[in-house]
């Protein structure tokens, strides 16, 4: 009975220190690569640089604090380039964010940023 409690508080707790990590992540906790940002790059410069330079991105990611990574993704793919809402890659679109989010000066990390999996989960921070 004791030894069945005990697996049940250590289950309890194992389960919390895992769900935790992951509700909790920003920005700043690593989760694009290194050539995400080297590929949103190339994107950058070729499709948006026409219109933004990265300092604006500033002021857009303060109005985004708070809110998952995934729905200012949603917003790009939706709205940008102005001239032509949607027309990239989504891969491009998510290469770009993990770019602008490195010029900020956020770091990388192992994994990928990755729009079908936990980018809801990420939250917006000022950089
Ligand atoms: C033809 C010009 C043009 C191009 C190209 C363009 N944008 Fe924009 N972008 C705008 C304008 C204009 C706004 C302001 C629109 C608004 O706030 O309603 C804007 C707003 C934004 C915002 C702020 C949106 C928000 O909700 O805070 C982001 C982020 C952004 N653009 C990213 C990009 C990215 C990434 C690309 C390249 C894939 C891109 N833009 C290409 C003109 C452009």
């Amino acid at each position: 009975m004791k030894t069945a409690l005990r697996c049940a508080v250590l289950a309890f707790c194992l389960l919390a220190v895992q769900a935790l990590p992951a509700q909790q992540r920003t920005v700043g906790d690593g989760v694009f690569t290194q050539d995400q940002a080297d590929a949103g790059k190339l994107v950058h410069e070729s499709v948006c640089q026409i219109c933004h330079d990265l300092r604006s991105y500033r002021d857009s990611l303060r109005l985004w604090d708070g809110q998952p990574l995934l729905r200012l993704w949603e917003s790009i793919v939706g709205t940008m380039p102005a001239d032509s809402p949607g027309s990239l890659l989504l891969e491009e679109y998510t290469d770009v964010i993990a770019y602008i989010l490195h010029e900020q000066g956020f770091p990388t990390g192992e994994a990928p940023l990755d729009p079908d999996a936990g980018m809801d989960q990420i939250s917006i921070v000022q950089p």
